[in-house]
């Protein structure tokens, strides 16, 4: 048994990874400021192995990470438009903020850190199965924060921190805190909902896609190594490499009713990538098992029992903009710490 702490266990491949983690026998310790609620970890907390540290990770301390085994960093502001909301903000936390929190890791003495990096750092790729050796082009705030995360990380490797890095494929599947913002998702939902669903910029680019509790799988499957596989390296986590609009007919064969599917021509999103998932395979062992038929299968299931949150705390963007506006209004109401 490890005690493992997780970074971002509050989301939406974290509150995933906390299950797999406790259904393995660790002992976990939830580290997240909770942007989408803590009544994510209510079913965790009878659990005699799992505790929570509610704190931002720009304010971890040494003590903080004190007798833990592997750190499994994955807080961050999760996507391109939630990154481009405030360029400094995505800095200081998905650059400065993963820093610290592996520095504060060796310094603890930690053995093992793993950080959620992503596919997204290729770009816009001019070949096809982009490998860990592949020139980097991020193209977003997101991306680039992310690049020099992992840049800076990887360095702090030697032979007491052990240091590796998830490059994940757009994720896709069910989970606790749901995501209805990652393409597969969002077109089931769209799907269910409308009987339609949109593809956008054209549908020619590649995405490599990997289902969440496959991403869950891969940071067991990495803190299970001998520490000399796999400390100072990079793994492309994924399962298959779709084009948008095949992705779509994909979607609509996996369902039950009639889906008009819309084509919306180019737009601003640049990235175009397809990406090889071979090191992982030599390397670790790990193949990814979870298929885009059996994701939509899940989602429509739950959408069709009530047993999913569709507000807009599951379009992550949305939610923290919403965060922002509120903030507003409460400090333009607030009197002597009083709002009514
Ligand atoms: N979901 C994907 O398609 C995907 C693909 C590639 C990489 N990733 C990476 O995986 C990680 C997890 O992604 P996700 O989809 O679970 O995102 P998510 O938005 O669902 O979860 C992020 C979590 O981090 C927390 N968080 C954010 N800023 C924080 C801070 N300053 N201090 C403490 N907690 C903070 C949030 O409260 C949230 O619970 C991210 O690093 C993301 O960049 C995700």
């Amino acid at each position: 048994m490890a005690k493992i702490l997780i970074t971002g266990a509050g989301g939406y491949i974290g509150t995933t990874l906390v299950d797999m983690a406790l259904d393995a026998g660790h002992e976990v310790v939830a580290l997240d400021r909770f942007f989408f609620g803590e009544h994510l970890m209510r079913d965790f907390l009878n659990n005699k192995r799992f505790s929570v540290l509610k704190t931002d990770i720009r304010d971890v301390s040494q003590s903080d990470l004190e007798g833990i085994d592997v750190v499994m960093d994955l807080a961050a502001l999760s996507n391109d438009p939630a990154g481009n909301l405030n360029p400094d903000l995505t800095t200081s936390i998905n650059y400065k903020g993963r820093a610290h929190v592996a520095e504060a890791a060796k310094s603890a003495g930690v053995p093992r850190y793993i950080l959620a990096s992503s596919c997204s750092v290729y770009g816009f790729g001019e070949s096809t199965d982009l490998t860990e050796e592949s020139p980097a082009n991020p193209l977003t705030e997101y991306a680039t924060s992310t690049y020099r995360a992992e840049q800076h990380v990887m360095e702090m490797g030697d032979k007491s921190f052990c240091v590796s890095a998830t490059r994940n494929a757009t994720v896709f599947g069910l989970a606790r805190r749901m995501r209805f913002d990652l393409v597969v998702n969002q077109m089931t939902r769209d799907a269910v909902q409308k009987g339609r669903l949109t593809v956008m910029g054209g549908g020619e680019q590649w995405r490599p896609l990997v289902h969440v509790r496959d991403v869950a799988r891969a940071f067991m499957a990495i803190a299970e190594q001998p520490t000399g596989k796999v400390n100072q390296q990079l793994f492309n986590i994924g399962r298959d490499n779709y084009q948008i609009r095949a992705l779509a007919f994909t979607v609509r064969e996996n369902l039950p009713f009639p889906v008009t599917i819309e084509t919306l021509p180019d737009n601003n999103d640049r990235r175009n990538y397809n990406a090889s998932f071979e090191k992982a395979r030599e390397v670790l062992g790990y193949k990814a098992k979870y298929d885009v038929a059996f994701a939509v299968n899940e989602i429509y299931q739950a959408i069709k029992k009530g047993d999913v949150d569709l507000g807009s705390r599951t379009v992550t963007v949305e939610w923290y903009r919403h965060l922002l506006d509120a903030q507003q209004i409460v400090s333009q109401v607030e009197l002597n710490g009083r709002i009514l």
